[in-house]
């Protein structure tokens, strides 16, 4: 079916990274994204009002109108070549979207489980690591490194998204690094909590995980946009066979701040090929492994070579500028993967 009439049901079709492809209607008034979930699709997406850029798609073929009323956080050019946001998308007919992630991850619906806290450990100035243990069974879905779930803060109707810092292997223990917001509703319940609280979490969600490829991984973190990276790191190690190189370039704003820079050094121990460029954007280095950078500037100025992925995570404006980067480096944009740790009223 083609061009749907203006009062018709249109059909979308979405091409994931592994080539598959799945076909839904779309019906007037609603969004790609809601027309995918009522078909039992459930795409990466946060904010789901056009501001976090998780939804993100290309439009491959057919006519699209943006929510009227919706500001959204793309740039004209964007928009230009084809990016979309598909929780503010509807269509004027039949369209195609490329989605950056394979479709494993989006046929199936995360799941609404209990876990409880087994630890709550300040491990910088501003972060906190916390550890639950899922309670209910875990039913069977594919929980790629990478990915985020969404915790309920206890005595609220409030949600907010953190990207788990272990594997699958770690299963039922799920690991998060937060860094501790003034006034926050989670940063002050993660002031009171102690192990035995429990906690509703929505698991797994969201599209960042690992592409394949045997070239170098370059991995970009700044503050808890560690915890991923930590997961993919560990995933890779994990995996048999020959190990891709790595480089992870972490920072955080002080020495203060900084936290993970053992756990990285403990993967660089294992990992041959890993190297490692730790660093603080302010102030003195808390140690002579640690240098004074951005996670941006610790890439430094060498050209990265055509097979080369990126993953990069952690706040909008540093993920932007590690794109930019990324891209002035060499690097293919459709090769950089990321995850923007946007707040939840943004
Ligand atoms: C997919 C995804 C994954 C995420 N993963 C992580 C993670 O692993 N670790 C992590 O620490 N966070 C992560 N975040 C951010 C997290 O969801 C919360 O936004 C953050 O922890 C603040 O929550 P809060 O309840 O403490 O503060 P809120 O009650 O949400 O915010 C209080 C006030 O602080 C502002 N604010 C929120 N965050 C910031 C900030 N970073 N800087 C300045 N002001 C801010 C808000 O706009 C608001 O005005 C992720 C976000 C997304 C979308
Ligand atoms: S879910 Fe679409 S932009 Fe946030």
């Amino acid at each position: 079916m083609t061009g749907a009439g203006p009062e018709g049901a249109r059909t979308v079709k979405l091409r994931f990274e592994d080539d598959h492809a799945v076909e839904f209607p779309v019906e007037p008034g609603q969004t790609v994204l809601e027309a995918a979930e009522a078909a039992e699709v459930f795409l990466a997406s946060q904010c789901r009002v056009g501001s976090c850029g998780t939804c993100l798609a290309s439009l491959l073929s057919g006519s699209t109108r943006t929510v009227a009323g919706r500001t959204l956080s793309l740039l004209p050019s964007e928009q230009e070549a084809g990016a979309r946001l598909l929780c503010s998308t509807e269509v004027d007919g039949d369209a195609t979207f490329e989605l950056g992630y394979d479709s494993g991850l989006a046929s199936q619906r995360p799941a609404l489980l209990r876990a409880v806290v087994t630890g709550v450990q300040q491990v910088s100035g501003t972060v906190v690591e916390l550890r639950l243990e899922l309670a209910d069974e875990i039913p069977p879905v594919v929980h790629a490194a990478g990915q985020y779930a969404r915790l309920r803060v206890p005595g609220t109707d409030q949600w907010r998204s953190y990207s788990m810092a272990g594997t699958a292997r770690a299963l039922p223990e799920l690991v998060f690094c937060v860094k501790l917001i003034p006034g926050g509703a989670m940063s002050a319940y993660l002031e009171r909590a102690v192990p035995g609280d429990e906690l509703e979490v929505e698991y797994p969600l969201g599209g960042f995980s690992l592409r394949g490829g045997t070239g170098q991984h370059v991995f970009v973190a700044g503050g808890t946009g560690l915890a991923p990276v930590l997961a993919m790191v560990d995933e890779l190690r994990e995996r048999r066979g020959p190990k891709p190189p790595v480089l992870v370039c972490f920072a955080c704003q002080s020495g203060e701040d900084l936290f993970g820079a053992a756990e990285l050094r403990m993967r660089a121990f294992w990992m041959p090929g890993l190297t490692l460029r730790i660093g603080v954007t302010e102030g003195d280095p808390p140690d002579e492994e640690t240098t004074r950078g951005t996670p941006v500037s610790l890439l430094g100025e060498e050209p990265l070579a055509p097979d080369a992925e990126a993953y990069v995570c952690g706040p909008p404006g540093m993920v932007a500028a590690a794109a930019d980067r990324l891209t002035a480096l060499g690097m293919a944009a459709h090769r950089v993967h990321a995850e923007k740790f946007v707040p939840t009223d943004t």
